[in-house]
């Protein structure tokens, strides 16, 4: 069976995301309910008194589909979507699809959590002030 992409499209308080998932991938390839509560949530009064995103980079860890961190980089945050080398084409397209929506800047990179445990470390990149995960805790080693 073929790859197909189905899109969803989310409503938020600057216009409209447009996220597609694949029909064969593993837990990373679709959007999770967590995502769009997290999404909702930083496009809300409560997350906006407290952050301002101009000034904010995001680091996003197990992003999947990038929903939550292309929200804040819709937003105006600077955004890195990280998750396992195999969903990086699926962050891409979404980045692309919907750059005409990103005030700020949205980009994708692999960060596996266990490597990062067992001793590399992440000095290629700034520290991020702020780390947006949604879903990535459903296993206890996790
Ligand atoms: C349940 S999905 C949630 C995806 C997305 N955050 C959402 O809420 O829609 C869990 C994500 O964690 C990622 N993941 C699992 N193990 C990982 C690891 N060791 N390092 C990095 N990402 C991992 C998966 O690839 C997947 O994208």
């Amino acid at each position: 069976m073929n790859k197909q992409y189905i899109e969803r499209v989310f409503d938020f308080s600057f216009g409209e995301l447009t996220i597609s998932q694949t029909t064969i991938g593993d837990v990373g390839c679709v959007v999770w309910d967590a995502a769009i509560v997290l999404a909702k949530y930083i496009d809300g009064p409560n997350f906006k008194e407290k952050h301002s995103f101009a000034s904010s980079s995001f680091l996003e860890l197990g992003a999947g589909t990038g929903l939550v961190g292309l929200t804040a980089a819709a937003l105006g945050g600077i955004v890195t979507l990280s998750d396992l080398e195999t969903l990086i084409p699926l962050m891409q397209k979404n980045i692309e699809s919907n750059k005409n929506v990103l005030k700020g800047k949205c980009s994708s990179m692999v960060l596996k959590w266990y490597a990062v445990l067992w001793g590399s470390n992440l000095s290629f990149i700034s520290p991020p002030d702020i780390i947006l995960v949604s879903d990535c805790i459903y296993y206890e080693d996790f």
